[in-house]
């Protein structure tokens, strides 16, 4: 059957993460589970808290009728009252049920918004390094992704930003915590960029649209906290998901939020509800919206990952790998780095993660996530498997 030369032309740039997946499938079968180093997937290994388990057996006992029906598109009222609770909380702003809309993880989240607001030919930017998938979603709408450099901390260049937005920018997306660097951008560079926004709108007349992207929002170290983007720019619309914080990413339970002080936010929420519906949707599922509206604040102990984090990073060190010490989510971003051996590329994300995979580490090119000479390393895997990978990270980097 006739495949779309486009998602052809698709799968074929963006098959990185999956191939490293395989390949990590096939070498543990060759070598043992133990002996392979596989930091290549953002898969949350922690279980979800005991009280997800409580709640799905009492929905699974209720007698109530309906509980597998169809709902509104926007999803349960309920479970939106929660989700503003936690959005209040969040952006320090009274936010109402009637501003949140439940989606199939913030994925399905950011593909209503994009649909909502997004026009062919439209560009949606992001700083670079970014999530890769987010290449895909401004494609399924007909849109393209502007990727814009970072500082080299990663940090927002303003300049840079100023420069890239044009009259076709319709969206500005903002990941933070980030994946795949850990950063998580202070409240003065999200009033900055709020500021480049506002002077594009004064200069061009046209209001882009800030999606915040904050799975990892709650993920933070260093007691970190991540800064809240509505009180500085009014068409703001988050999408997050529990998919990291409750390590729930199969059941697909997400939701977006509008800000209040957007001033066609009904306008706007219609357009996400329209577009989760005619997006094949429907609504997020149901069970989980229950689950939800019950469990999103339980507490939850990171520190199992603060201590990943460290190890990791010691790790490294002992090896002379240099990084982005992450200030939340699971990943470190490493540099590729300089080569020994003449046989090398110097910079080659590519080819060093290839060099890694000869002693058994998988990690990702950065050049996916738009950094070329980087690679990432997901540490959402077991404390014994970072302790082991130490001497194959030495052998790697001498053999470089
Ligand atoms: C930055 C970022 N955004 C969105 C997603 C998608 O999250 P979900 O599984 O809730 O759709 C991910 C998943 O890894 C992510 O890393």
């Amino acid at each position: 059957m006739p495949v779309a030369p486009s998602i052809k032309e698709s799968m074929a740039s963006s098959s990185f993460i999956r191939k490293m997946f395989e390949e990590g499938i096939q070498l543990k079968a060759q070598y043992g589970a133990d002996n392979v180093y596989d930091f290549s997937i953002g898969n949350p290994d922690l279980e979800p808290p005991a009280k997800v388990h409580a709640v799905l057996a009492e929905i699974a006992a209720s007698p109530e009728k309906g509980l597998h029906a169809y709902m509104p598109n926007p999803g349960y009222k309920e479970t939106r009252e929660a989700m503003a609770k936690k959005t209040s909380a969040e952006q320090g702003v009274p936010v109402d049920f009637s501003h949140i809309v439940m989606a199939v993880g913030a994925a399905g989240a950011m593909n209503s918004v994009f649909k909502a607001v997004l026009s062919p030919g439209d560009e949606v930017a992001v700083p670079a390094p970014f999530f890769a998938e987010y290449t895909h979603y401004a494609r399924n709408h007909g849109a393209s992704l502007k990727q814009i450099p970072t500082k080299e901390d990663f940090s927002l260049d303003f300049d840079a930003i100023a420069s890239a937005l044009t009259e076709k920018t319709s969206v500005f997306i903002i990941n933070s915590p980030n994946n795949p660097t850990g950063k998580i951008y202070t409240a003065a560079e999200i009033a900055g960029l709020a500021a480049v926004l506002e002077s594009h709108r004064v200069k061009t007349g046209k209001t882009v649209v800030l999606v915040a992207d904050e799975p990892y929002r709650d993920i933070v170290y260093d007691n970190r906290a991540v800064s809240p983007v509505f009180p500085h720019w009014p068409a703001t619309v988050v999408v997050t998901s529990f998919a990291k914080n409750l390590s729930l990413p199969g059941e697909r339970i997400g939701f977006a939020a509008v800000n209040p002080a957007c001033p066609d936010a009904k306008d706007m929420l219609d357009a996400i509800i329209f577009s989760t519906r005619v997006l094949g949707f429907v609504n997020a599922p149901a069970i989980f919206q229950r689950v939800v509206a019950k469990c999103w604040n339980e507490p939850v102990d990171y520190s199992l990952y603060a201590a990943r984090r460290e190890k990791l990073a010691a790790v490294l060190d002992a090896a002379g790998i240099e990084y982005f010490l992450p200030e939340g989510a699971f990943y470190l971003f490493c540099k590729v780095p300089a080569p020994r051996e003449a046989a090398h590329t110097a910079g080659s994300d590519g080819e060093f993660c290839d060099h890694m995979k000869k002693h058994r580490i998988l990690g990702v090119p950065g050049t996916g996530f738009g950094k070329k000479g980087w690679f990432r390393l997901a540490f959402c895997a077991p404390m014994r498997s970072i302790e082991l990978s130490a001497e194959a990270f030495k052998a790697a980097r001498a053999s470089w």
